[in-house]
């Protein structure tokens, strides 16, 4: 099953750097309602392919949800990539973009929290759109290192400049040159992130940096909860036809059952009970095999996802009692996992019993 896309007009293209632009989106009031957002949040593109029909690639919003403007979201080039150099060169105002509305679950709770932001890279975008919205609707202060090759790679350079001098008392900006000051090391990033040992840390950029910034949040004993973390990574499937994605699911569980014997499980229906925003559900037929997140929308819960493939986590669910099991996952590290969070779009029972929430 997949969700319905839509096509967006293009408003506007801004060349943010000399391998970033942004890509500024029209959303007609009739459809308006699919695209509410919350900052952090991303939409999924589907990139017009010779080889594969579609190729489906995930980019941030990097615009506000409260400011009143329509959402932008922001790509740079990836070396020998298709789709951001695809958008990168193609992409007029005036051209329309099949896309999924947004998903993901990097976004603050509170915007009354103080956050500390790192972002390297084009890992700016779901960023600045958190640090905006923080600044105009809550009240907490907001810090936030932002890496970079050198100067010129700086995306959002005046607007977080401009930012800074709105919200003096509020926001601190600090921007970190590899050309200069090389790398940033884990110790390097403990010392600057432990003053701010009790704040909510958001965390996206290269693979590198992500996990030398995530070992020092662990070292000053920020717990999961307050770290979040966004990956950047390309879906391999395309979750913008039924056809294709059921397909898949099918080859999937093929795949999984041809490696590793029947998925282990109950051989009569589960029990689920699931809390999603502030609302509980229970259904007794949940079929072994099935995965949650099919079940839930076959049952018409609203569930969130984005790839449907195990990569980016916009499905993300925490296991209260019971046990699933995830057929794949590209993205959940070991302690994820220690803490309960399971990807229900993977995630197949295990026992006959399993509550999840969604917070
Ligand atoms: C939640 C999330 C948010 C993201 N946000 C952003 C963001 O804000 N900004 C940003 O820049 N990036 C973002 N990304 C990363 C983005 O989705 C892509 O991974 C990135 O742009 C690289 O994609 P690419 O196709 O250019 O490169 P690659 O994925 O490296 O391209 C190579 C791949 O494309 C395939 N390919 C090559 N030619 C073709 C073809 N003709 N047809 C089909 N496939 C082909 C190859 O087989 C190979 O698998 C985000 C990712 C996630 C998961
Ligand atoms: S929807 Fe992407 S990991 Fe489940």
């Amino acid at each position: 099953m997949a969700t319905d896309s839509y096509e967006l007009p293009v408003l506007e293209v801004i060349e943010e750097t000399g391998d970033a632009r942004s890509v500024v989106f029209e959303v007609d009031e009739s459809i308006a309602e699919h695209f509410g957002y919350r900052a952090g949040q991303f939409l999924t593109v589907a990139i017009p392919s010779d080889q594969t029909g579609v190729a489906a690639r995930c980019y941030s919003l990097s615009s506000s949800p409260v400011d009143g403007g329509p959402p932008k979201v922001t790509v740079k080039r990836t070396a020998d990539g298709y789709a951001s150099n695809w958008i990168c060169d193609h992409v007029q105002p005036g051209d329309t973009l099949r896309v999924l509305p947004p998903s993901g679950i990097f976004t603050p709770k509170s915007y009354d929290a103080d956050l500390l932001l790192f972002a390297g890279g084009s890992g700016i975008t779901p960023v600045i759109s958190i640090a905006k919205t923080a600044l105009s609707s809550g009240s907490g202060r907001v810090v936030l290192f932002y890496a970079n090759q050198d100067e010129a790679s700086v995306i959002f350079a005046p607007e977080l400049a401009a930012l800074a001098a709105e919200h003096p008392e509020r926001l601190q900006v600090v921007h970190w040159l590899v050309s200069v000051q090389g790398l940033p090391s884990e110790p390097q990033l403990r010392a600057f992130a432990a003053s701010y040992s009790t704040w909510d840390a958001f965390v996206c950029g290269p693979a590198p940096y992500m996990k030398a910034v995530t070992d020092a949040l662990k070292a000053l004993g920020f717990p999961r909860e307050r770290r979040h973390q966004e990956k950047f990574v390309s879906l391999g499937g395309n979750p913008f036809g039924d056809v294709v994605a059921a397909a898949q699911a099918e080859a999937e569980i093929d795949a999984a059952e041809h490696e590793e014997g029947p998925p282990d499980g109950p051989s009569v229906p589960s029990t689920v009970e699931v809390e999603l925003d502030g609302v509980d559900y229970r259904f007794d037929d949940w079929q072994p095999g099935t995965k949650l997140l099919d079940h839930l929308e076959a049952k018409g819960v609203p569930a969130p996802f984005s790839c449907r493939e195990g990569h980016c986590s916009a499905c993300a669910c925490r296991i209260l009692e019971g046990e699933v099991k995830m057929l794949q996952n590209d993205i959940l590290d070991d302690e994820d996992i220690a803490d309960g969070i399971r990807l229900a779009c993977q995630a197949v029972p295990v026992t006959e019993k399993v509550k999840v929430t969604y917070h």
